[in-house]
């Protein structure tokens, strides 16, 4: 069908200008004889009025059409009249191609986001979804711009592995064998060799330890894409699926990291402003007040830097009762995490130089002994958006690191084979994609930022 989009008629076209366009009603009304009819094609935030005069061919039927009924309309543009918009579309043709039955569950506004996502197959025909969902395209484009501009190859990371990247054993099992009859060792224990990998398999935690691979040819490499954890958490920041984007880069340590890191986030901010203008309005004004300026300070800010060790003494003297004691050695969580980015430092702040641990094995350990060059950015109201760190190039220390926590040395000989022929240091992070589409939005909860989102106890559409 040959059609305008409504966002090219919204920005460029004239009065006078003959057009088709389709799309699902957002509202009509009847005032005094003349019926009004927005159109929207999802294109951009905005509607086209349609205006139905008296006496036009089938105008009861059009009139009688709900929120979401689909339509296609030819016409002419006219300057309007009306306040809130440029043109209306005086019609010659209107042809209604599915009505919208009365049940839909989309028909009123402000129903609440909770009761969307019981309906997450209709939700996006909501403003403020189709707005997130847009936003959400604006700001994938803009990580392979970002990357493409700096020199980073694209890698596409497995989504099928044997390694468990992070060590927490969160790994989502993908198997053939019969579950109700696995083949059986003589030990009595299911017998993986006989499974479709000959091994047990999962799907990916994390794609860092594969294109830390490619790292160690093309140098500068990153990959996006989905990732899985099967967690039980059910926080408004946790999602089984998500998707990660994480750079690899060589020749570069923790101090190389962390700018990137600032660098990425600023860049994607700035993105949003100049190509998600309209939505952004409308995040700012219904869903997160101020939130258009908290973004422009953080692009311009310089963000704050902490030791961890630094970060539990402030914790220690804030004052505050913890519902989770702080000590020195203990992880953070999330009312800690809140506390120093909200109120100490009013601005993202990247956490560094975590006791060792804390963390996973490939992680470059200081010369102290006791703590990693890792690096973790806390941002105010969403909490961790990117976990990251100098990789462990040093083969005596990577397999000391194995050894301590509990990796087996064996499996991972690839990855150490990596650091004996030709280690270079290096370096990465990843950043929670999810997270930070809910930073730019105002979005509260992860669930209202994914199409179909997969949580513990659903994987519902
Ligand atoms: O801190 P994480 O676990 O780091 C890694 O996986 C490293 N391998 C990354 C790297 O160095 N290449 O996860 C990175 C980010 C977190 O900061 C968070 O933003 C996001 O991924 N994330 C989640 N987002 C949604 N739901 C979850 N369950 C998440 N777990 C982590
Ligand atoms: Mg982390």
């Amino acid at each position: 069908m040959e059609r305008t989009e409504i966002k090219d008629v919204l920005a460029k076209a004239k009065a006078g200008d003959k057009i088709v366009v389709a799309g699902w009603i957002k509202s009509v009304r009847e005032s005094k004889s003349v019926g009004f009819v927005h159109l929207n094609d999802g294109s951009t935030f905005d509607s086209l009025q349609i205006v139905v005069p008296e006496g036009f061919v089938g105008r009861d039927r059009i009139l009688k059409q709900i929120t979401g009924a689909a339509l296609v309309a030819k016409g002419t543009l006219v300057a309007s009249p009306g306040k809130g918009q440029t043109f209306d579309l005086e019609p010659a043709s209107i042809e209604i191609l599915g009505e919208c039955d009365p049940s839909s569950p989309v028909q009123k506004s402000g129903t609440s986001f909770e009761f969307l996502r019981g309906v997450a197959h209709m939700r996006p025909r909501t403003n403020t979804f189709g707005a997130v969902f847009r936003t959400r395209a604006e700001l994938s484009y803009a990580v392979h711009q970002f990357f493409r501009d700096r020199g980073f190859v694209m890698c596409h990371s497995p989504i099928l592995t044997t390694s468990d990247c992070e060590g927490a054993g969160a790994l989502f099992q993908v198997s053939t064998l019969d579950a109700e009859k696995p083949p059986r060792g003589p030990d009595g224990k299911i017998d993986w060799s006989q499974d479709f990998f000959g091994e047990k398999t999962g799907l990916t935690v994390s794609g860092q330890l594969e294109a830390e691979i490619l790292a160690m040819s093309l140098s500068k490499v990153y990959t996006f894409g989905p990732t899985f954890r099967a967690e039980p958490s059910t926080t408004p920041r946790h999602a089984a699926e998500f998707w990660m984007i994480e750079p690899e880069f060589a020749f570069a340590d923790i101090d190389d990291d962390r700018a990137l890191a600032e660098a990425f986030v600023k860049h994607l901010i700035e993105h949003v402003f100049k190509h998600c203008e309209r939505d952004l309005r409308f995040f700012d004004e219904r869903i997160e007040k101020g939130l258009r300026a908290k973004l422009e300070a953080v692009a311009k800010a310089e963000f704050g830097v902490i030791e961890y060790t630094k970060a539990v003494e402030v914790l220690k003297k804030s004052g505050r009762r913890w519902n989770y004691p702080v000590e020195w050695g203990g992880d953070l969580q999330t009312e800690h995490e809140r506390y120093l980015t909200e109120e100490y430092a009013e601005r993202p702040l990247f956490v560094v130089g975590y006791p060792r641990s804390l963390k996973p094995f490939y992680m470059y350990c200081n010369d102290d002994g006791k703590t990693v060059a890792c690096m973790d950015l806390l941002v105010p109201r969403v909490g961790e958006l990117i976990g990251g760190s100098q990789r462990e190039h040093r083969l005596d220390v990577l397999l000391a690191r194995m050894k301590e926590t509990g990796i087996d040395p064996e499996a991972y000989s690839w990855y150490a084979d990596l650091r004996r022929y030709g280690t270079v240091p290096h370096a990465g992070f990843g950043l929670g994609f999810e997270r930070m589409l809910m930073y730019v939005t105002g979005m509260e909860n992860i669930r209202d930022v994914a199409l179909c989102p997969r949580v513990p106890g659903s994987a519902k559409f």
